[in-house]
């Protein structure tokens, strides 16, 4: 029994002394707001305060705080300072998933206490150890540094001003103040607990024991379950006709990590359960972890109709790369290899089930919830409408959670034994068995002539995909398109091929393959602009795509070819940044430092939305008769703001300010298909859906009341009143009509679905209706005699076309960029030795620079109010610019990522060396 003083009022918990406080607070207390990321002090997400200093609760044992104070983020009360700690959050736009605000929150709390007025610094060393995974951090230092000055004023815009304001994020209240209900927040009355059985191996046979006597001898557990017990088929896949993944291995497992079985029963046995005793015998074989032991010849087959292990090809072909490679005045080749990378997000796999009569309810985090619930009908042998999925907050995604991961563990355990059936994946689970970025094996051979416009570009991919499908046919296809980068290349060839292996599955995360492909030839366009003898930058806008030029799949945009202006945008900044370095390395060799700096640029472009194939997004809008307008919006916001941007779309095409629209969320019962959230599609195909949603409201309710197009819409408790231009008024009495079978008064449902068309043989076609493009410049130093790399400012441009909410927008750009810098920098998965967030590293809030924007909007013709996807893009430009400025400051080389210091200072010797100095 420990007593101690929670948020102000004497408690007692009877855990034991060695319960772990978050845990306490979690499950004893019923305070969920401490959030658990990694249960191993490297993560920070479960900060509280003790006697007013920040600590781990995860690591803080119970009995420690006692006779203590112990403060929770819901205890951090909304006033004085804490109230503008909140409001500064949202203003700035600091929380986007949430699930790291409480920790921010915590620990900017205790430093305020202490320092009201602190610096960038201080905020750092506060907050430096609580991880985000969305934000790249600036936004919650600016949080943090405005709470000592002026309070940050936020729109709230009138209709038809609501797209293009910078609003706070209309979900944003829970997030700071820790009443979001995320995956492993809501313990449903009596719930059991499941607990996966994975493989230890990277590749085994196995043969699961006596079951019956394993039950009898385990008290509290209630059953075991394997692919016996699966009613339905027992496979899934995020394209249905590469869908391989067993939900539990019948016979071998083919990564460390796949599930052979689930033990379910009582919290505490499950929870403590030694794996060892598990009643199964492993027979490892010889594993192949790399595309080329897993091509070798005599290689073991993983999949019966993949030969070779070759789990799908892409192609894209134009003009004849060969010849103009060989007339090229100037060639260059490079090889480039990337790791896999870890999502990390901080929120692990998280939710639980319930059987409801004949139908089983998922609640918990997803990004794709209707997608989830076509694979768990299969699963369970059911009927779609049988299964209901509701979608928790989503504390990041980046990907992963496009893929089915807990749910059908729950879902089978709540059908089997009647009651609701809970998971958490832990830290370690969840690294071992979730998607990861696909690891990439790139060569690239690229010409141009003497003026240094391209001639000829041969790329060829090698993407380790891992054991199973997972989304591993769209990198595949989407690499060859986008390796081109957005130049005009009109000799062109690419290849690219995913290969199996027994490492995890590799699926979506930001880029889809595009971020490992834009490295080589970003890269390599310095090389060739060296050999030129070219600004870097003027050798890239001499090549940008532009209005009326073929891309590399002879599709032609007659507007809306956004890159020359990127470029454009940083021009000034680029010149000044080139200058400062060189009198800086001048400098710096004068005065013997080891510290050189280097300024890179790189660019991307990236198609939104599935690649030639249909993509559609289902919105629906409503009012109700006691005068409420309700937007279902079904587009998973998994922390990018899709909540806020398409009702801002919504809002403006109905007419009426945005404050005004409420939002029912992705509940499968109540709100039709939006599509999944992923390749940077939800702003552009779901922001489509709600605009001619909106639009096809306001049309029917200005019909209704006969008056002109412009009229002005407005709402008087219950009543609608229409306000024509000459002064005349009409009020339409809500209560007064017919509701339909939603519930509604008047209501518009409509569907878009974006125009493309299947690629040939050789890849031509139309793959994508919208393109977004970007430019990103770095400028750092690079400690020569240590290879230690310190960003000191990244400077973006992006083109969305039309930024809906410019401050979102910036969210969006700095949280994708500091996922590149890891991706340069540190970040590298390797099964079996990297599964944790200290052996894995993140950028933390110190890796991550200043910023600077500049928000470029060419209209596209196709998205909403001009509107381009972001999300994917922001990612793409960053580790090839970052690994630029490394090579402009040192010489350095390094196209094997990531660029660790022993990396750098190896790169260094050998571009020295290749010099002829010592
Ligand atoms: S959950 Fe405690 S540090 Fe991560
Ligand atoms: S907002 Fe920080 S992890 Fe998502």
């Amino acid at each position: 029994m420990t007593c101690f003083t929670l948020n102000g009022k004497p408690v007692t918990s009877q855990l034991p002394a060695s319960t772990r406080l978050s845990d306490v607070l979690r499950n004893e207390m019923g305070l969920s707001g401490t959030k658990i990321g990694c249960n191993a002090g490297d993560c920070g997400a479960c900060s509280v305060l003790l006697d007013g200093a920040p600590i781990c609760s995860c690591l803080t044992a119970v009995a420690q705080v006692d006779g203590a104070a112990v403060t929770s983020i819901e205890g951090l009360h909304a006033d004085g300072a804490i109230a503008k700690l909140q409001d500064s959050f949202l203003a700035h736009g600091a929380a986007q998933c949430g699930i790291c605000t409480p920790g921010m929150m915590v620990a900017a709390s205790a430093l305020l206490a202490e320092n009201p007025a602190p610096n960038r610094r201080d905020v750092e060393d506060a907050l430096g150890g609580v991880l985000c995974r969305c934000t790249g951090y600036s936004k919650i230092i600016d949080a943090v540094l405005a709470v000592g000055g002026d309070t940050k004023i936020s729109p709230r815009p009138q209709a038809g001003q609501n797209v293009g304001s910078p609003i706070r994020h209309l979900d944003g209240q829970p997030k700071v103040d820790g009443s979001l209900i995320y995956g492993d927040d809501e313990v449903p009355q009596g719930a059991l607990l499941v607990r996966v059985i994975r493989s230890p191996h990277h590749y085994s046979s196995f043969k699961i024991g006596d079951k019956t006597g394993f039950l009898a001898s385990h008290p509290g557990i209630l059953a075991i379950l394997d692919a016996s017990d699966i009613p339905g088929r027992n496979c899934f896949g995020v394209i249905p006709p590469f869908a391989d993944q067993p939900v539990f291995a019948e016979t071998t497992a083919l990564y460390r990590g796949d599930a052979v079985a689930a033990i379910v029963g009582d919290a505490d046995v499950i929870a403590h359960f030694d794996e060892a005793t598990f009643p199964i015998t492993w027979t490892p074989h010889e594993t192949m972890l790399s595309p080329a032991s897993a091509m070798a010849d005599g290689a073991a087959k993983l999949h019966e109709n993949r030969d070779g292990n070759i789990l799908v090809r892409g192609y894209v072909e134009t003009g004849n790369a060969d010849i103009a490679l060989a007339a090229a005045a100037h060639q260059v080749e490079i090889h480039t290899t990337t790791p896999f990378i870890e999502h990390a997000y901080i929120e692990p796999e998280a939710g639980y089930a319930t059987r409801e009569g004949n139908r089983i309810v998922i609640h918990g985090c997803t990004q794709a919830a209707q997608m989830d619930r076509q694979s768990l009908a299969e699963i369970m042998g059911m009927e779609l409408d049988a299964i209901r999925v509701v979608p928790s907050a989503c504390g990041g995604g980046f990907g992963s959670k496009l893929d089915v991961s807990f749910q059908p563990y729950v879902a089978l355990a709540a059908w089997v034994l009647g009651r609701p059936a809970r998971i958490c994946y832990s830290r370690g689970e969840s690294m071992r068995a979730s998607t990861k970025r696909h690891p990439s094996d790139i060569r690239l051979a690229v010409g141009c002539d003497e003026t240094g416009r391209l001639s000829g570009f041969v790329f060829d991919g090698v993407f380790n995909t891992g054991a199973y499908a997972s989304w591993g046919p769209t990198v595949a296809n989407r690499v060859p398109i986008h390796a081109s980068g957005p130049y005009a290349t009109k000799d062109y060839r690419a290849n690219s091929v995913a290969v199996h292996t027994n490492a995890p599955p590799a699926g979506a995360f930001r880029g889809f393959g595009v971020p490992q492909s834009a490295i080589a030839q970003e890269c390599a366009f310095d090389l060739l602009a060296e050999k030129v003898g070219m600004d870097r930058l003027a050798f890239r806008r001499l090549n940008a795509l532009k209005n009326g030029v073929p891309t590399v799949t002879g599709q032609v945009f007659n507007s809306g070819v956004g890159i020359d202006d990127c470029f454009a945008a940083l021009e000034n900044s680029w010149h000044a940044a080139v200058l400062s370095a060189a009198s800086f390395n001048q400098t710096a060799i004068s005065d013997n430092s080891p510290w050189r700096k280097g300024v890179g640029i790189a660019s991307c472009w990236y198609g939104c939305g599935n690649t030639s194939l249909p993509n559609p997004s289902t919105m629906r809008m409503g009012i109700t008769a006691d005068g409420r307008i309700v937007l279902h919006q079904g587009a998973m916001d998994i922390g990018q703001g899709a909540n806020t941007v398409i009702t801002q779309i919504a809002a403006d095409a109905f007419g009426v300010p945005v404050h005004d629209v409420q939002i029912l969320g992705g509940d499968t019962d109540l709100t039709p298909d939006c599509g999944k959230t992923s390749a940077s599609r939800q702003t552009f195909v779901s922001g489509k859906a709600a605009m001619l949603s909106g639009m096809a409201l306001r049309e029917m309710v200005l019909r209704h009341g006969n008056v002109d197009a412009n009229a002005k819409i407005a709402f008087d408790g219950a009543a609608l009143t229409l306000a024509d231009n000459v002064g005349g008024t009409l009020r339409i009495a809500l209560a007064d009509m017919p509701v339909n079978d939603y519930g509604y008064v008047f209501m518009a449902e409509e569907t878009y679905d974006p125009p493309t068309s299947p690629l040939d043989e050789k890849g031509q076609g139309l793959p994508y209706a919208v393109f977004g493009y970007g430019a990103q410049m770095v400028e750092l130093s690079v400690d020569s005699a240590l290879g230690r790399v310190r960003l000191d400012k990244i400077t973006t441009a992006h083109d969305v076309g039309r930024a809906i909410n410019p401050l979102l927008v910036e969210g969006q750009i700095e949280g994708g960029v500091a996922q590149g810098i890891g991706m340069a920098l540190m970040e590298d998965y390797q099964p079996g030795r990297t599964e944790n967030l200290h052996d894995y590293l993140i950028p933390t809030i110190g890796d991550v620079p200043q910023f600077d924007h500049v928000i470029v909007e060419v209209a596209d013709e196709e998205g909403p109010y001009g509107a381009k996807g972001l999300g994917e893009h922001v990612l793409i430009p960053t580790a090839p610019a970052i690994l630029n400025a490394i090579r402009h400051a040192t010489g350095a080389a390094i196209y094997d990522l990531p660029a660790t210091p022993d990396k750098v200072c190896a790169a260094i010797a050998a571009a020295q060396a290749a010099q002829g100095r010592p």
